[in-house]
């Protein structure tokens, strides 16, 4: 088998192991490793190449069964290395590679950007701001798209409609602090919504705004993406873009089953559809 004089672990390398988004994917890629009898080993790069290319040193010496990847960066080259080392690995949800090489597993990042731009304009915003993770993030980008691509299908000038604040990383803290950007000019330039490029950010900007005596919906309505379960634990309940989290870890792993045991397999490239949810902290203008 491709497995002889392998370990019967396998690799599971995500960017930030304090995001539950990466939990809850974790969990769907261990249920499905462990119905066929592997052990998972948890890499977190925390979004630092360096800390990725050790991490896969490590699973290429410890002779892991196999790995599922989700990179810095979106870059592919430490996974295309531990391949080429006899390691199978199956990319996940950032980067992309072409089914000739591996497998890859997503969500329609534009499809997402799109449907939080339409609740949007259908609840009448015409001024919104985009608070996207790092701008080199090609995901954080394809969103913006989806969503400038709804306020134009409307008839609206998204250079005109949509300001966008980069913020340093993905989290609850970096979503805080931008609130005082977002909230710059006073309350008649004021946006109408912020929709955050996930959902730490979105739960950091509630706080900030909360820290001013302002709050969702009724000063201005707020958007994440992921659908974490805090999203629904808040109040009032935060409206975001849904990520089929554990059905993205699932799913991964079965393809990396795939690899390591059918010798039919043929590499999969397979992209989910994300589902907008919404809550209370989203409400018609005014
Ligand atoms: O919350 C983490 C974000 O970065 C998610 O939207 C996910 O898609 C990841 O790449």
């Amino acid at each position: 088998s491709l497995r002889a004089g392998r370990s019967d672990s396998v690799g599971l390398l995500v960017l930030d192991v304090t995001n539950p988004f990466f939990a809850e994917v974790a969990r769907g890629v261990e249920d499905t490793a462990g119905e066929a009898g592997l052990a998972v080993v948890l890499l977190n790069s925390a979004e630092q190449a360096g800390r990725q290319r050790r991490a896969i040193r490590l699973l290429a010496e410890q002779r892991a069964a196999g790995a599922v990847v989700m990179p810095v960066d979106g870059d592919t080259a430490d996974l295309l290395w531990l391949r080429k080392q006899g390691v199978p690995g199956v990319l996940l949800d950032r980067g992309d590679v072409s089914a000739d090489i591996a497998c890859s597993v997503a969500v329609d990042n534009h499809a997402g950007g799109l449907a939080a731009g339409r609740h949007l304009v259908n609840l009448g915003h015409e001024r919104v701001t985009y608070l996207s993770g790092p701008a080199d993030l090609e995901q954080c980008r394809t969103r913006l798209a989806g969503l400038r691509a709804a306020l134009e299908e409307s008839g609206l000038d998204p250079d005109a409609s949509v300001r966008v604040i980069e913020t340093e990383q993905l989290n609850a803290e970096s979503g805080e602090k931008a609130v005082e950007e977002v909230l710059a000019g006073g309350p008649r330039k004021r946006p109408q919504a912020v929709f955050c490029s996930n959902d730490q950010l979105a739960l950091g900007v509630l706080k900030g705004l909360g820290e001013r005596g302002l709050s969702a919906p009724a000063d201005l309505s707020v958007v994440g993406y992921d659908d974490v379960a805090t999203a629904g634990l808040v109040h009032p309940g935060l409206t975001t873009v849904a990520q089929p989290k554990y059905d993205l870890g699932a799913a991964a792993m079965r393809l990396l089953l795939s690899e390591l045991n059918d010798p039919d397999h043929t590499h999969e490239r397979l992209r989910f559809a994300p589902e907008l949810v919404v809550r209370g902290s989203t409400a018609a203008v005014r």
